[in-house]
């Protein structure tokens, strides 16, 4: 049996937090999570801390974030006394890019959009999972089409990590709930009307109905709006 199939396997029936615990209980800190500061990760993060004092946690600093999000940064750091690695893009590759076609490139294609996203998160994210075994992330079925197939464990050959996505069936009012009750930070831009929130440029808040990721690269369709990191991966 394949590691991942004996980890569905061990993790099947098990709620999102008895999930970690084990996963923490099992691979230590070479289980790492991946944050953006969402409400999803910030109920990872709390779980974690509750879990473990020094949990692994990184974050993808673009160089593009929302003032609040690196507001939310230095909240959560300062909430959980914990570290929280910083992975930065290679500053030669931004400087190619966006000597090449602006710092605004995204706007112009969908292929230059990706390539900002390649640059600026890809490419941070290979480094910052190299010695990883498990990749924990805060992935939700109901986020998007692209994600309605989502699992609890998945494999991600492309890194050659497990990648387990705890909350992948919560809603998100159960996110919400969880937020309120534990008294978790949050970023502020979700009381302005933010439903995902990525990048500055590449995101704007929502109107009632639209779906939680309408605000993510509206300008594209839905079948394109993912940077990369979540690419569907091949079975193990
Ligand atoms: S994205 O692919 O469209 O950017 P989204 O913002 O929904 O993803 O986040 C899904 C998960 O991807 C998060 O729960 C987190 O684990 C990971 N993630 C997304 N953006 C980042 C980031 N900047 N830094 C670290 N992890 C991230
Ligand atoms: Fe670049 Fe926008 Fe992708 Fe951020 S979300 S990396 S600014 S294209």
């Amino acid at each position: 049996m394949t590691e991942k199939k004996k980890l569905t396997e061990s993790l099947k029936n098990l709620d999102a937090f008895s999930a970690l615990e084990k996963i923490i209980g099992v691979y230590g800190n070479r289980a790492v999570f991946s944050t953006s500061f969402s409400i999803e990760d910030q109920v990872i993060t709390d779980m974690l801390f509750k879990i473990t004092t020094q949990p692994n946690i990184f974050t993808l600093d673009t160089g593009r974030l929302h003032e609040a999000t690196y507001k939310t940064i230095e909240l959560t750091r300062e909430h959980y006394k914990i570290n929280i690695k910083i992975f930065f893009p290679d500053f030669h590759k931004v400087e190619e890019m966006t000597g090449k076609y602006g710092v605004n490139l995204f706007y112009k294609s969908v292929e230059l959009r990706k390539y900002c996203c390649k640059v600026r998160k890809l490419e941070p994210l290979e480094r910052a999972l190299r010695d990883a075994k498990i990749w924990i992330t805060g992935l939700r079925r109901e986020q998007s089409i692209t994600r309605s197939d989502a699992e609890l464990v998945e494999y991600d050959n492309l890194h050659g990590v497990i990648k387990v996505n705890p909350l992948y069936n919560w809603s998100e009012a159960e996110v919400w709930d969880y937020i309120r009750t534990h008294n978790v930070p949050y970023n502020s831009l979700y009381d302005k009307g933010y439903g995902s929130i990525g990048c500055e440029p590449c995101t704007r808040a929502i109107h009632p109905g639209e779906d939680v990721r309408a605000g993510r690269w509206w300008w594209e369709h839905p079948e394109t709006k993912e940077c990369g990191l979540h690419l569907k991966q091949q079975e193990n």
